[in-house]
């Protein structure tokens, strides 16, 4: 049986403390027939929700029939309302603090911290070799945040399903596993070793995971083998109105929001579907030790990277970041720096203009680290250091347009303005509790395409990728000793090269056509 994580209260209430009962309990409870299970719990589960001023939340119960009353009372059991109460009021307060600190101290991360291997393959070389060699002993695991909605993006899949038009036709999530299918080939001849795996793991939410488990099925996972490709789910939250009540989507069923990406600390310890071990447990049954987070918009992302490894293990932190240099002081990117001595992502409007334009004395600017969504963490720092410190990440607030039950006539409404708020953490949230945090500064134009905007505007859409990808693949070309011809978009496989490798027997050749090369 398929179940939302909404019904699974460890996730979606508790990434802090604690647990309600576990899937486990659930699971269990589910083969029972709901009258004999609920009947006799329903006045203290009305009581509860009494007991916590969300009693409105019944409203519509009388009315329901036994099927909708059967999935509703089950989602009412999966919410804890005086916890979820306190959440809601620790993440206002949080966002009303933020508002009005005016003083809060940010500095550039410490130099200690930062490594740039922009312009230096001998550096570069130095990390890949540390990182392929924990790859080659199937130490690394590779994760991938794929519970978006892609909102911007416009399109109804999930956003890896996308075809950015490349000539080959690829989608995201091809490209990707194509990139982990060689670098397991590459770890395989470095380590002189058959059979090495870099498992990935596969974050989805609600909304995507049914057509993204699809997609790959539809195309036998992209020649991975499904063994070590593990979907999980993040969890979802309540929308709140204005007035701090659970909203109602349908008479029935309350209005829920993924919470996330920074669900992804609490999802990794649910079981990844009925009677299966969570990621946790899967990272320790196959000896990873370091992991490698994304975003799954990126079409130029290096999944696993070696040298991003490498940087990490050699540091011996347990939490890295990937960056790009920003260059110009207005863009409004999010930079790697310390807010009030600690670890964190400060947005550009967080930041007086005097400090965004500053610059050291390279003419660099100082706030120059910008965020690219990629993490690395050991599996011990997942497991012992995030449940310590989780209770302290207070969720951010976005106040948004919710379609819901307007309790007064029963009917669902639109609103033109917004209404309520969803509540989502984010993956960079933990920076603060870390006491060491790698920075690995890379180039820009070779590991960093968004994809976030519809067709046709301004910047980071489905245009500006496949042309970034595409002038990568050229230069690649062109530094091994190929011409390629003007107006000639040559795409190179992952199955030819991971990251401009192995392109010998391209020298001294022509390409004066638009093709994908999937052999050399
Ligand atoms: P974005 O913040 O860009 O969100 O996600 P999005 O869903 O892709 O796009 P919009 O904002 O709705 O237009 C950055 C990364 O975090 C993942 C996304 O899938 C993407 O890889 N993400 C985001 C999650 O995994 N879960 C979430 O709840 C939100």
């Amino acid at each position: 049986m398929y179940l939302s994580l909404l019904d699974i209260p460890n996730v979606c209430l508790s990434p802090p403390t604690p647990r309600l009962c576990t899937c486990e309990d659930y699971t269990r409870q589910s083969h029972i027939p709901y009258n004999h299970l609920f009947m006799s719990g329903l006045e203290d589960l009305r009581a509860k929700y009494e007991a916590a001023g969300q009693s409105h939340v019944f409203t519509y119960w009388d009315q329901l029939s036994a099927d909708e009353k059967a999935a509703f009372e089950r989602q009412l059991r999966g919410i804890d309302p005086a916890r979820l109460n306190a959440m809601v009021k620790q993440a206002l307060d949080a966002d009303e603090a933020a508002r009005h600190e005016q003083n809060a101290k940010v500095e550039p991360p410490p130099t200690e911290s930062q490594v740039s291997t922009v312009g230096d393959e001998a550096k570069s070389n130095y990390y890949y070799e540390i990182g392929m060699k924990a790859i080659a002993a199937g130490q690394v695991g590779v994760l991938l945040l794929a519970g978006g909605q892609g909102t911007r993006l416009g399109s109804s899949a999930p956003k890896g399903c996308y075809n950015i038009q490349l000539p080959s036709g690829k989608s995201l999530f091809q490209i990707q596993a194509e990139r982990i299918a060689k670098l397991q080939e590459l770890a395989a001849n470095y380590g002189r070793k058959a059979g090495v795996v870099v498992p990935w793991y596969i974050m989805t939410s609600g909304p995507t995971r049914e057509p993204t488990e699809s997609f790959f099925r539809e195309h036998g996972f992209f020649g991975l083998d499904p063994a070590n490709v593990v979907f999980f789910e993040q969890g979802t939250l309540p929308c709140i109105s204005n007035e701090g009540k659970i909203m109602l989507d349908e008479r029935g069923k309350v209005a829920t929001a993924p919470d996330g990406n920074g669900g992804l600390y609490a999802a990794l310890r649910v079981p990844v579907r009925d009677g299966e071990p969570s990621v946790l447990d899967d990272l320790q049954r196959r000896g990873i030790k370091y992991l490698h987070a994304y975003g799954v918009d990126n079409c130029l992302v290096k999944v696993g990277d070696p040298v991003f490894m490498g940087v990490c293990v050699d540091k011996n932190v347990a939490t890295g970041v990937k960056v790009v240099k920003k260059t110009d002081p207005a863009e409004s990117v999010g930079v790697v720096a310390r807010k009030n001595g600690a670890f964190s992502v400060v947005e550009y409007s967080e930041i007086p203009p005097s400090l965004s334009e500053a610059r050291d004395s390279n003419g660099e600017l100082l706030f120059r680290a910008a965020n690219i969504a990629n993490h690395f963490y050991t599996t011990d720092f997942l497991m012992k250091d995030v449940p310590a410190f989780e209770s302290k990440m207070a969720y951010h607030i976005a106040r948004k347009k919710i379609p819901s039950i307007d309790l007064s006539s029963g009917e669902r409404v639109k609103p033109s303005t917004p209404n309520g708020i969803k509540m989502e953490l984010f993956i960079f949230d933990v920076f603060p509790f870390c006491a060491d945090l790698a920075i690995h500064e890379v180039e820009r134009k070779e590991e960093f395409s968004p994809l976030k905007n519809a067709s046709g505007t301004a910047s980071d859409n489905p245009e500006t990728s496949r042309r970034d990808l595409l002038a990568q693949q050229r230069r690649w070309l062109e530094k091994a000793g190929a011409t390629v011809a003007n107006g000639a978009d040559v795409e190179l496989s992952p199955k030819v090269t991971y990251g401009g490798e192995g392109l010998q027997n391209v020298a001294g050749r022509t390409f004066d056509q638009t093709k994908n090369i999937e052999s050399l």
